[in-house]
């Protein structure tokens, strides 16, 4: 290098007085219980970074803040502290449905803000909020002349791993979204992954970076750019920079949860606090509730979405699914296939759906109606195709039809193969992307908002991940957003023997999955076995919560098997507590749930492969009472490799809260029960 060139870029990072590798701390404030704190520092060149400790060992090293922006300088170097700000905050706030009623929000709040003196004058606000079970973070850009219109080409946001560690991770940017299996590697060697992105610290620590309250902005991906060191990827636009904002603006909060074990990681509350209170106001129009549906047999494939002879959501085999809920009161019937465009190549356009004319085998009216009248509701589906414009021109008049027929939860879908979502873009224009970049979120959103007008709630499928925006609008009750039960029906290959137990600690810490779990006849198309005992298919139920849940079996297996469906008749789908009493990540998990507005408590346990013995204490219970526990255990042959998986033991015992059950789960087991007290006073 040109000696004047290396002289100019030494004076450049003496510019605060120090070199360019030289750290000086310029901010920092800890959790409430003071067991994490937060560093911010700024080097000689003004580049902005930040540490984590926990128990005042490093958890994150120190790591990089800034963007580069594709209409003006980057903001990166050159920052020096304008003011920082400490408050704290101390509040607890009540869901309106959710895993447990009262929610916690503790924490301490640091706000950094900083300004390029040497580049205008530009400024930019960190905002820190440190909690007992981990960090968020934001960048807010304040109003300024100089910077008016943001475009950002990328996040400069790093993440630096201070211990080597365990990755679960599935890839981002893929085929199928967001429906890979799990993986298992050293974080040094993954790849480009989503988030939630779990690690297991070689000391036992457990960490999961995601993202909260993801609202006009591009989803943020995790790329390992060198050895422990991630650094934030906003997924990309196709026509331009990742993200284009005006005027004042926050970016989503980037999230760091720790916790001693992957159990105290799931119990974590904090993407749901670090999002916004509920805009919708009265929301006591969103139900939690299970439903049926005609739905497992397109994907057994002995029924079809379009018309034909085997057209399922025909008015005749509705009224069968209407009188079985009614029957065994399930709130909703789920109808696919109902309205006309199923003929197409759907995956790959969706041009032809339409959302409001009906196949004429199907008479929605008359269906609502029957439906009513039998106590039980409709719940609409919307498979777009990932059309988006399609969608959004007929999308009010969709939301009516279906408000006038008392229809209140939809489920919407977005098939299609990664890259290709067509989307509304920033500029008007079809634009096609990835479903997560800054027009997928902002879709996703407005179909929830547009929907809440209608009173309707909504089950996304193949959809963005979840940030917790459920707090803000309640409505946005569920989605898919990984390997649902639908992969045990199509075979090739189903859903690994770990999938839950993996899903528990990765996907599930974003919030609520429609994992349609229930399929007591564990066959999928072609005679496909699945990878679990019947046991288990009970304990998914309260393992993998959703508040809206469907039971995905056929009527007629669940008439087949009437003691494990007397189990999902019974359970809840709406918590006033939950406790995550046992766990490791891709092995079991064992998870204990109040029931809102009763004292019954329900409890599943899965494992992997392997079967265990998991002592449990039931301190859980209250304390001086006597509770029936009913039992659902795999028999003692059960096994998921062989016809044993059917094995189901159901018995009942007496129990209090002193005594301790020994869980006897089977390989590819598990085991639910529900305690209800003996006195119900
Ligand atoms: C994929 C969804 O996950 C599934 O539940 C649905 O049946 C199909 N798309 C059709 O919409």
């Amino acid at each position: 290098m040109h000696l004047r060139r290396i002289a100019a870029i030494l004076a450049a990072s003496f510019t605060l007085g120090l070199p360019a590798w030289a750290q000086q701390l310029i901010a920092s404030a800890t959790s409430p219980d003071q067991l994490i704190g937060v560093e911010v520092q700024v080097d000689g060149g003004g580049k902005l970074g930040y540490t984590v400790k926990r128990r005042g060992k490093e958890v994150i090293g120190l790591s990089r803040l800034g963007f580069n922006l594709a209409n003006a300088q980057k903001l990166d170097g050159g920052f020096s502290l304008r003011e920082q700000k400490l408050s704290e905050h101390d509040g607890t706030w009540e869901q309106p449905w959710g895993e447990r009623q009262f929610v916690r929000n503790r924490y301490r709040e640091l706000r950094v803000a900083v300004e390029q003196k040497n580049k205008g004058n530009r400024r930019l606000d960190i905002v820190f909020r440190i909690y007992d079970d981990g960090i968020g973070f934001r960048y807010e850009f304040p109003a300024q002349p100089q910077l008016r219109n943001v475009e950002i080409l990328d996040e400069l946001t790093e993440f630096t791993v201070a211990q080597p560690a365990t990755a679960w991770w599935i890839p981002a940017g893929e085929l199928p979204g967001l429906e890979e299996e799990v993986r298992k590697a050293p974080l040094k060697e993954i790849g480009i992954a989503n988030t939630p992105l779990t690690l297991r610290l070689d000391d036992g620590t457990h960490i999961a970076f995601h993202e909260a309250a993801l609202v006009d902005y591009a989803s943020m991906w995790l790329r390992k750019v060198d050895g422990q060191k991630l650094r934030a990827m906003l997924a990309p636009s196709s026509y331009g920079p990742a993200v284009v904002r005006q005027g004042a603006f926050t970016t989503p909060w980037r999230t760091v949860q720790i916790a001693d074990s992957a159990a105290g990681l799931a119990m974590s509350d904090l993407i749901l606090n670090l999002n916004e209170p509920n805009k919708l106001g009265d929301v006591s129009w969103v139900k939690p509730s299970k439903f049926v549906g005609v739905w497992w047999e397109m994907h057994l494939q002995s029924g079809t979405w379009n018309a034909g002879p085997k057209h399922a959501a025909n008015t005749a085999n509705t009224k069968r699914y209407i009188d079985f809920a009614a029957k065994n009161g399930f709130r909703g019937v789920l109808v696919e296939g109902w309205n006309q465009g199923w003929e197409s190549d759907w995956g790959h356009g969706g041009a032809d759906f339409s959302f409001t004319r009906s196949y004429p085998d199907f008479d929605l009216p008359g269906l609502a109606a029957y439906a009513k009248s039998k106590g039980v509701r409709l719940i609409g589906h919307h498979e777009t195709g990932a059309n988006v414009p399609a969608y959004e021109k007929q999308m009010d008049a969709a939301y009516k039809l279906y408000a006038k027929h008392g229809v209140d939860s939809v489920k919407s879908g977005y098939v299609h193969e990664a890259g290709s979502a067509l989307f509304t873009g920033r500029d008007g224009k079809p634009r096609y992307g990835h479903y997560d970049s800054q027009d997928g979120v902002r879709h996703f959103l407005k179909a929830v908002t547009e929907a809440a007008k209608y009173r309707i709630a909504i089950d996304t499928h193949e959809p963005v991940k979840d940030t917790g925006l459920r707090r803000t609008y309640p409505n946005w009750m569920t989605r898919e957003g990984a390997r649902g039960v639908e992969y045990n029906a199509w075979g090739n290959p189903p859903n690994s023997v770990d999938h839950e137990a993996k899903l528990v600690f990765t996907r599930m810490l974003s919030g609520p999955m429609d994992y349609t779990p229930g399929v007591v006849n564990l066959v999928g198309a072609d005679g496909k076995v699945f990878n679990s005992t019947q046991a288990k298919q009970l304990a998914n139920f309260v393992v993998i919560y959703s508040p809206l849940v469907m039971a995905a079996d056929l009527p007629e297996n669940y008439e087949k098997y009437p003691a494990a469906f007397k189990f999902i008749r019974d359970v809840p789908t709406d918590w006033a507590d939950t406790r995550v009493l046992n766990g490791e990540v891709g092995e079991f998990v064992t998870i204990a749930r109040k029931a809102r507005g009763s004292q019954d408590w329900y409890l599943g346990a899965v494992t992997d492969g392997q079967a265990r013995s998991l002592v449990l204490p039931l301190g859980f219970l209250e304390q001086g009472k006597r509770y029936t526990a009913e039992i659902y255990r795999d028999g003692d042959g059960a096994d998921y490799r062989t016809e044993r998986r059917f094995d189901l033991v159901t018995e009942t015992r007496t129990v209090t809260s002193g005594d301790t059950l020994q869980l006897k789960l089977a390989p590819g087991g598990g085991q639910a029960i529900r305690f209800s007290p003996q006195d119900r006073k």
